[in-house]
């Protein structure tokens, strides 16, 4: 009976277990489903050490058993065998071979941390400050993202596009504590700091996007605080046209779309709340002229199209107005609560429909 339940309970861990690790290796979010160069390269170093390290356990393991069941001590045999301690040749053996193994996983894994880390595409500026290089500037706050197109002069939020199959180059810093930039999918991550800008390059292979619907998620990887688990950002990785249309459509979100009433007399009303309550942090054109420091809430700009609110709810009008009734019950610690007072249900009803109202195109 008990020989069952424990047969029982190992079953149930079994399957447990290969239930929780079919979550790992999703297109959209696993290391081990590489999306790009940056990310295979990774993904290779990581099979050429595993392949080691699994040579040497199978090496050791054999020998082990080779030595326990060849010589193992025979009955009412007292004899001692053959003292081997101080032997030099037994003792070059285990020195040389893992200085071989060192070397061989040396010799990649520099090689990649050197072609990993070449930003210098982004150094070379033409005259109007703009490079030919794909540059995004990411900018860390708790808990949400900041992405800025410099040679397109976009800004918008929680929502990053890039343009598949080439690099894309990221400048990376943070505005209040250390978080990381992380896109499993498409490679290691990166520390963002307040004192000092670290730069990246990831690219997106237009296939891999295809397997996963052109969409990749991003991850905080340093404890920030409270909500650091919730601190997520999605990725858009569209075919070059697709991305230029973006940008363009991005591009006509100026201050007189902005200043556009809504037909919708909910989101109009919405639209007269936002710029009493919300507009002095969150901006809803792209190109926002502030300076960083002011601007203390993502950009809004094509709100009504994104993919999450807040970077983890459902992307519709009643998750939406629970956000906004209740920010500290989704994200405890975010710096949003209690900045705009109280709103009666029905004003809140109309922000969200004006929120929704935000479209690209
Ligand atoms: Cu930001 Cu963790």
């Amino acid at each position: 009976m008990k020989k069952k339940l424990t047969n029982w309970r190992l079953f149930t861990f079994t399957g447990l277990t290969a239930l929780f690790l079919s979550g790992c290796g999703e297109p959209f979010l696993s290391t081990l489903t590489p999306a790009g160069e940056a990310g295979q390269t990774a993904y290779d170093l990581m099979l050429l050490s595993t392949w080691i390290m699994v040579g040497v356990v199978i090496v050791v393991s054999v020998l082990f058993a080779i030595a326990v069941l060849k010589f193992r001590r025979k009955k009412d045999d007292p004899a001692i065998p053959k003292q081997v301690e101080g032997s030099h040749v037994l003792e070059m053996i285990w020195t040389i071979i893992p200085i071989i193994l060192l070397i061989i996983l040396a010799i990649p894994t520099v090689l990649a941390t050197f072609d990993l880390a070449d930003t210098k595409a982004m150094d070379k500026k033409k005259e109007d400050g703009t490079t030919d290089a794909m540059v995004v500037n990411v900018r860390a706050n708790l808990y949400w993202w900041e992405f800025e197109y410099p040679n397109q002069k976009i800004i918008t939020s929680q929502e990053l596009v890039v343009p598949t199959d080439q690099k894309v180059y990221f400048n990376v810093k943070a505005s209040d504590v250390k978080h990381s930039f992380w896109i499993p999918a498409a490679g290691g991550k990166i520390d963002t700091n307040v004192e000092n800008v670290n730069q990246i390059w990831l690219e997106f292979d237009g296939e891999k996007a295809e397997e996963a619907d052109n969409l990749f998620y991003g991850k905080c990887a340093e404890l920030c605080g409270p909500s650091h688990a919730l601190m997520d950002f999605k990725v858009h990785a569209l075919p070059k046209q697709e991305f230029n249309q973006w940008v363009t459509a991005m591009q006509a979100i100026d201050a007189k779309a902005a200043e556009a009433k809504p037909e919708d007399p909910a989101a109009a009303a919405g639209q007269e709340i936002f710029n009493q309550k919300c507009l002095s942090c969150h901006a809803v054109t792209t190109a926002d002229a502030r300076p960083e420091a002011a601007r203390t809430a993502p950009n809004l700009a094509g709100f009504g199209e994104r993919e999450r609110i807040a970077g983890i709810l459902e992307h519709n009008e009643e998750e939406l107005k629970n956000w906004i009734s209740n920010p500290e019950e989704y994200k405890p610690g975010n710096k949003m609560t209690g900045t705009y007072g109280e709103l009666s249900d029905q004003e809140t009803d109309q922000l969200a429909a004006y929120l929704m109202s935000l479209k690209v195109e």
